[in-house]
């Protein structure tokens, strides 16, 4: 069977980018990185991909002298690879409206919290701050408005009394790692159906453990 054609978007470090190169690598994984965008030259990302052999563009909406030709500019770009699936990978520019709808249930985005708790930046001090129990991450399907639409995987790890931004950052990126490449074969094994805004997955069953945070 074909493999699913990925374009990732990055802008920095890029270690989710790198759990997609390294499940990419297994000839029985169903999807294949065909190129990477970034919105800023020089970043750790596009040297992972680069050292993977993936095509690299940088498409930065400052060399462009209205929004709707950078979209242009993008759509041709990804047009011309066949790209099935488009990716975000700490990529930290909004996309347009236009954008997103060209693309509908073909963006897919990865986030450091449980949404539809803690959109937006900063997130993991903001769980801190609030004083929750768990975090996580989140896998889903991009709508016009930032960090929303219809979740596909969530992790949850516990927030500890002593964490600061870094600790937690550190253990939601551990899950982050495991739950982006499985998302992405579930789509590519066509076992994601989007249903009134809500995503089934075919086989899937449920944990039955319940975890209560702290322990006394
Ligand atoms: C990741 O934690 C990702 O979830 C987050 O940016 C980081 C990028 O790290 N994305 C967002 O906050 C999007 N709203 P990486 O460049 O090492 O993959």
């Amino acid at each position: 069977m074909a493999k699913l054609k990925l374009c990732v978007f990055i802008s920095g470090r890029g270690s989710n980018l790198q759990s997609l190169i390294e499940a990419c690598a297994d000839d029985g994984y169903p999807a294949q990185i065909a190129l990477v965008i970034s919105n800023k030259a020089g970043i750790q990302g596009l040297e992972r991909a680069k050292a993977a052999g993936i095509q690299t563009y940088v498409i930065n909406i400052k060399d462009f002298n209205s929004p709707n030709s950078f979209d242009i500019s993008m759509i041709e770009a990804i047009k011309s690879f066949n790209v099935d699936l488009i990716c975000l990978a700490g990529y930290m520019r909004i996309l347009s409206d236009n954008f997103v709808d060209h693309w509908h249930d073909r963006i897919v985005n990865i986030h450091p919290s449980l949404l539809p708790s803690f959109r937006g930046l900063d997130v993991q001090q903001r769980a801190i701050d609030a004083g929750v129990r768990f975090s996580g991450c989140t896998v889903h399907y991009v709508r016009r408005d930032m960090d929303t639409g219809p979740i596909i995987l969530q992790a949850v790890v516990p927030v500890l009394n002593n964490d600061n931004a870094y600790t937690l950052t550190e253990r939601i990126l551990i899950q982050e790692h495991r739950i982006y490449p499985l998302a992405i074969k579930l789509i590519a094994q066509g076992r994601t159906t989007i249903k009134n805004e809500r995503v089934l997955i075919d086989g899937a069953t449920h944990p039955d453990s319940i975890l209560i945070n702290p322990e006394v």
